[in-house]
């Protein structure tokens, strides 16, 4: 046993809080099973380690949303809270404590925080401009403004950045801006904002993002923008706002990302008056105790600078280390509502087991922030293959001989050989426990496939269905299926944190209970087992697709709204709320004339080649063959296509459309594509028969 596992820990950890105004899904699971799986691995070892989170409360989108729901923001996050913890819980996701932001205990640390600060002289305040909705009487976040690109001039593009060219720009840039909320123009209004002073964190943030607490890959990224200079950091919102008001104020509220990660805090403390923790040991500056984030990669400035820099001005530990994930694709590509792969939890648990999506992800986590890829047909075969094919196989082949042959008594001796197979085994605990320590899920999973290979090959070997057949073979009959319930159990305890319910379902079999990780190091010998039954069936395709069906079918029934910001495990942008009709497609356009129509010159063209533009978030650069002549086009696909896939294509261009100057390069007409953005889209093609250059009438 290492020293790691013989010195008991006192370890919080939580994961990103998730807001209280949409569903949870797939993207959003990555984390929560990492999380669990790492929660449920320490309290394995013999630590105490406590998992905490709870909804994300605040803000514009979350008023906004029970504004148009017709109901008070305290019920829709009363009915969120409800529906995430139902989720979480179907997918075994076990907190030991789960809260809101909108509670009592999280305005005090808000409070607390907030004036730690500002006694200490880090918070300023400034005037500043903004837009604001003259018919709603708010000021407008930047994603609740719309209008013209001032780079490319696409139209139709968020306040903060353009989805076509990439730029970024303030709100006030736009051309032709309204706001999402009313359609009104909105105005430019002044308004006094605080701030947190996180330049003066400079230093202190330099040092403190190389020392560990970081992925090198997080490191070095904030290594750029602490070179760049730190600005200060907006805490403020006007009224109305859906959060706490700011003490000294009048009609002003923090920011909700201020108390959201106090939200840890908070979520914590209320937990601690259950268990009997002690809040100040966790949270004291110069804690011993350990401090993990668990989040996705889209919200490090949160958690690796401005979260230290609050918790150490104000006073408290800082974080132990900060472990961001990347996020999901399914089929390679960005979850999509057109294609059913944006799959809600809620969905999933209706028709597949649970247990299966947690070792999928298990078996593709990595200690790294790269995306990963939920491919549907390597999942149902991952499964198969690995756990009812290998794992849960050794079982069935065994027990049944144990419990006929033997009343369901395991051996009580064993020869050498096989103590030194089980031995085997047993060796590989502190580096399975290693790998599971640092996040690399996969490997450990690879791991544990391999050891049940190896008792797969040991059974297949001994073969005790020949052995129950031949006289006085009954001592070999014995050793062999003990040996191999013996090394099942090795494998289930190895993955408990990954299978929870399975392994229940398995200890239950096994008559063992409140397994610790050590526990292995003593064979069940003269033990007795019960009968058998089926722990994991096979994931067919059919069920699958029927989750994608139905996932298809609830297109657009459910939309998130992201303050600013985007969803931590995927991501997809959502859109403002009057973007799109109930049915989720735009409005129609307004009418135009034939003559209007008359002069576009649509042409068939086939795509000779396709790249990514390394600089642009959405863009390919396409040439075009449209017979006569090749253009070259910056289409804004590249979240729903891969290039390579385009190449040899026919599609429809506008060829007559003024060329641009992008900054990447000249486009020289549009492709056509049908689709809301990002993921769902799809570019138009002729039927068989058109050639290049071919007008489209
Ligand atoms: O990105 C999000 O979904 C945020 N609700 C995460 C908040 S994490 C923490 F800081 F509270
Ligand atoms: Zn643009």
């Amino acid at each position: 046993m290492s020293d790691s596992a013989q010195r008991p820990r006192k370890i919080l950890i939580t994961s990103a809080l998730p807001y209280a105004n949409g569903p949870i899904h797939l993207g959003h699971l990555v984390e929560y099973i990492q999380t669990d799986i790492w929660s449920r691995f320490q309290k394995m070892r013999g630590h105490t380690c406590t998992y905490v989170c709870a909804d994300d409360a605040h803000g514009t989108p979350i008023m906004l949303r029970a504004q148009a729901e017709g109901i008070t923001p305290e019920a829709l996050i009363a009915k969120s809270s409800e529906e995430h913890q139902a989720d979480f819980s179907g997918f075994n996701v076990a907190f030991d404590h789960y809260d809101s932001t909108n509670s009592p205990e999280n305005k005090a640390f808000a409070e607390r925080v907030y004036l730690a600060l500002k006694e200490k002289g880090f918070i300023s305040r400034k005037t500043i401009s903004q837009y604001y909705d003259p018919e709603k009487k708010m000021f407008l976040p930047d994603r609740f403004v719309k209008g013209t690109c001032p780079k490319c001039k696409a139209e139709d593009q968020y306040g903060d950045n353009c989805e076509a060219c990439g730029a970024t720009y303030s709100p006030t840039d736009l051309i032709n801006p309204t706001s999402a909320v009313s359609g009104a123009t909105p105005i430019e209004k002044e308004t006094d904002h605080l701030f947190f002073e996180l330049n003066q964190f400079e230093e202190m943030l330099k040092s403190w993002t190389r020392e560990g607490h970081l992925q090198t890959q997080i490191a070095n990224k904030l290594d750029e923008w602490l070179e760049s200079g730190l600005r200060a950091w907006d805490i403020s919102r006007d009224a109305p706002y859906f959060g706490f008001e700011i003490p000294g104020e009048k009609d002003k509220y923090f920011y909700v990302w201020l108390d959201a990660p106090i939200g840890y805090m908070s979520s914590f403390k209320n937990y601690c008056t259950q268990s009997g923790l002690d809040f100040d040991e966790y949270w004291k500056e110069g804690s011993t105790t350990e401090l993990y984030h668990f989040i996705g990669k889209d919200i490090i400035n949160f958690h690796a600078l401005f979260w230290p820099a609050m918790l150490s001005g104000a006073g408290f530990r800082t974080p132990s280390a900060i472990f961001a994930h990347g996020f999901l694709t399914v089929d390679g590509q960005k979850m999509s509502k057109s294609r059913g792969t944006f799959i809600m939890a809620k969905t999933y648990l209706e028709f597949l087991n649970p247990e299966y999506l947690r070792y999928y992800y298990a078996a593709k986590l990595t200690s790294r922030i790269d995306d990963i890829d939920l491919n549907l047909e390597d999942f149902a075969q991952r499964v198969n293959s690995d756990l009812v094919g290998k794992v849960v196989n050794i079982a069935s082949r065994c027990a049944g001989f144990v419990v006929k042959k033997f009343d369901g008594k395991l051996s009580a001796a064993w020869s050498p050989e096989a103590t030194a197979l089980y031995q085997s085994f047993i060796d590989k605990s502190e580096e399975i426990a290693g790998l599971y320590e640092s996040r690399d899920y996969g490997h450990a999973m690879r791991e544990i496939m391999a050891l049940a290979d190896k008792a797969n090959e040991y059974i297949a070997e001994t073969a005790p269905w020949v052995l129950a057949k031949e006289a006085g073979k009954e001592a070999q009959l014995h050793e062999s299926v003990s040996l191999g319930i013996n090394l099942f159990r090795v494998l289930i305890s190895y993955l408990t944190p990954v299978l929870p319910v399975t392994a229940e379902r398995a200890n239950a079999f096994l008559k063992i209970n409140n397994v610790q990780w050590n526990d292995i190091k003593k064979p069940l010998l003269d033990h007795e087992i019960t009968k058998f039954k089926p722990l994991l069936t096979r994931l067919e395709m059919a069920d699958i697709q029927k989750m994608v069906d139905a996932s298809s079918q609830t297109l657009n029934t459910q939309k998130t709204v992201a303050d600013g910001k985007k969803d931590s495990s995927n991501k997809k942008k959502s859109k403002a709320p009057d973007s799109v009709n109930a049915s989720g497609y735009e409005p129609i356009a307004n009418e135009i004339s034939i003559e209007d129509f008359a002069k576009i010159d649509l042409r068939i063209a086939k795509i000779i080649h396709a790249e990514a533009v390394p600089e642009a978030k959405k863009l390919l650069k396409l040439t075009l063959d449209i017979g006569s002549e090749q253009r070259q086009v910056f289409a804004g696909i590249k979240s729903a296509y891969d290039p390579e896939q385009l190449i040899g294509k026919y599609t429809v261009m506008v060829a007559n459309l003024a060329p641009r100057k992008m900054r990447f390069g000249l486009s020289e007409g549009m492709v056509l594509a049908a689709g809301s953005g990002d993921s769902d889209l799809y570019i138009l093609s002729p039927d068989d028969g058109a050639t290049p250059g071919m007008c489209v009438k």
